[in-house]
Parts: C-alpha cells; sequence; structure tokens
C-alpha cells in the first residue's frame, strides 16, 4: 500500500524536489505501466492542483488518452495535431503560455489557458506524451521541462 503524499510548499523547485523521490517510490517494485501513470498523474494533481494532468500513449499511429486527473478529455490525437501530436511529431517538450497564440489547439477544456507537453521517450521512440493544464497563463516554464522530463525519465513502456 502506498503511503500518503507529503504535500510540501515552497518555491516549485522545492516542490518539485520533494516530489521526485516520492514519485520514485511509488515506482518502486511495480512494473505496471498503468498503475504507475495512474500514481504519476495523482502525485502532481495533488502536488500543484493543475487543471488536468495526465498521459496520452501512442496506439496505432494515435495518440490515446491514458491515466490522467481532472476533466474528462478528447480520446485521439493524431500526429502532429495540437500540442500533444506536435510534442510526439518533434519528440520534444514543449510550453504553451497561452494556448489560443497555439495554432491547431486542441481544447478539450474551454478553461485551460497554458500547457505543457513533454514526450515519452524510449530508445528513441516516442511512446507517448505526459500533458499538463492550467487555467492559468504562462503557468509553466523551463523549471516544469527539467523536474517533468526527469519525472517521465523514470517510466518504462
Ligand atoms: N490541448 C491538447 C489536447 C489534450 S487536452 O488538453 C487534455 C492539445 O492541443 O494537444
Amino acid at each position: 500500500m502506498a503511503d500518503d503524499l507529503s504535500i510540501i510548499s515552497g518555491t516549485k523547485e522545492e516542490q518539485y524536489q520533494a516530489l521526485i523521490p516520492q514519485i520514485k517510490g511509488l515506482l518502486e517494485g511495480e512494473t505496471d505501466l498503468t498503475a504507475n501513470l495512474a500514481n504519476v498523474a495523482a502525485a502532481l494533481k495533488e502536488q500543484f492542483k493543475w487543471w488536468w494532468i495526465g498521459f496520452y500513449l501512442v496506439r496505432n499511429d494515435e495518440l490515446v488518452l491514458g491515466p490522467f486527473q481532472g476533466p474528462v478529455a478528447c480520446t485521439r490525437i493524431r500526429k502532429g495535431r495540437g500540442v500533444c501530436g506536435t510534442s510526439w511529431s518533434e519528440a520534444r517538450t514543449l510550453i504553451v503560455p497561452d494556448v489560443e497564440k497555439f495554432p491547431g489547439h486542441i481544447a478539450c477544456s474551454s478553461l485551460s489557458r497554458s500547457e505543457i507537453v513533454v514526450p515519452l521517450i524510449h530508445d528513441n521512440i516516442v511512446w507517448g506524451v505526459l500533458d499538463a493544464d492550467s487555467e492559468h497563463l504562462s503557468h509553466y516554464d523551463e523549471t516544469d521541462k527539467v523536474f517533468l522530463e526527469q519525472i517521465v525519465g523514470l517510466l518504462k513502456p
């Protein structure tokens, strides 16, 4: 059984630094992908209270909705479409300070204002993406990119 997450206040860096060892603990000894993605989404939601946080996984050349926390979301995204599909096709993290200014942004929720999408990469192949959405503009920055890339690096397909 997982212990309760210890939620801390402080700078964004301090919050990630406290969270990452706890995420490592949650993943340790568990090989089931759904269980691990679900706990990572829940841990990020509990610590940061983002509007939406979750995963899309590559399935037959589309992204399909995976474990997430937040309101219901679009289930399928084509390669190169929206922020998620672009992060997949370009195999890089995208920080979008204002979703209305991102051409082709897919609005799963009208309340989402800014977004970060981090690709999950194994053997140079993107196998999914982590997507975080905020109801505030310019919510995500390089700090989120650095730490979220560390977190997704802990996940194996
Ligand atoms: N906004 C994303 C779609 C996924 S939802 O935000 C959960 C995009 O443009 O790819």
